[in-house]
């Protein structure tokens, strides 16, 4: 079953409840969090004290995705916070195998991200520690971007090796410019979990994107 995650960067931040709970009634899997700090990324964005209150008003898993430099500061209160799945980013940590031991004895899903310029061969050492992979299909740091095309090789390279590797349980995660339009084929590609912030948050309605968005990725 392919995972849909809306990432409330797009959301209208003014009534951030309500746009969370309509898009978890529309049949939304996990809520994407982007969390920036201006270094790692030209960027700011939300923190800890967002993620506490959506875990108020949502049951959905919080996908938290940490676009900052030296995550392993804040892995821990990202923890208490809400997390259910924290993504860190291989460029972003001095010490990534570190970083990862460290989410997993923190008890949440292990999320490695890679920018769309990292090779893949990058996770050889630790692909082994991690639950799922961020494959971002836009340079991070807004939203709204268009979907770089290599992206879909690049997905189904990583698919294949996962095989290789006898680590299927591994999941993909495919972070930016995802819509409607493409969606199915990013799936086709190898890709378990969508996440899309202007391709939902961008429609007057909600609900209708998402039930379009699952009936084209169907049984995929
Ligand atoms: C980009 C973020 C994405 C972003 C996706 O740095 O990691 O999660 O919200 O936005 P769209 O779907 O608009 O490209
Ligand atoms: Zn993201």
């Amino acid at each position: 079953m392919k995972r849909i995650a809306p990432s409330i960067l797009s959301a209208d931040l003014s009534r951030l409840g309500d746009e969370v709970k309509e898009v978890e009634e529309a049949g939304a899997d996990l809520i994407h969090v982007d969390v920036m700090d201006g270094h790692f990324v030209p960027n700011l964005s939300v923190g800890l004290p967002v993620v506490k209150a959506l875990k108020g008003v949502t049951k959905l898993p919080l996908d938290v995705h940490l676009m900052i430099e030296d995550p392993d500061r804040y892995l821990e209160e990202f923890v208490k916070a809400g997390a259910s799945i924290l993504s860190v980013h291989f460029e972003a940590s001095k010490h990534i195998h570190r970083t990862l031991e460290r989410i997993r004895e923190l008890g949440v899903m292990v999320g490695v991200a890679l920018n769309p310029g990292t090779p893949l061969g990058m996770l050889e050492e630790v692909i082994g520690e991690v639950d799922l992979v961020v494959l971002m299909s836009v340079n991070p740091g807004f939203g709204g971007q268009a979907f770089i095309p290599s992206s879909l090789d690049k997905i189904r390279r990583l698919k294949n090796w996962l095989g290789e590797l006898g680590l299927q349980n591994v999941l993909i995660e495919v972070d930016g410019g995802i819509k409607l339009e493409n969606i199915k084929e990013v799936a086709q590609a190898g890709a378990d979990i969508l996440v899309s912030g202007s391709g939902i948050f961008g429609e007057r309605d909600r609900n209708k994107v998402i039930r379009m968005m699952k009936e084209r990725l169907g049984d995929l």
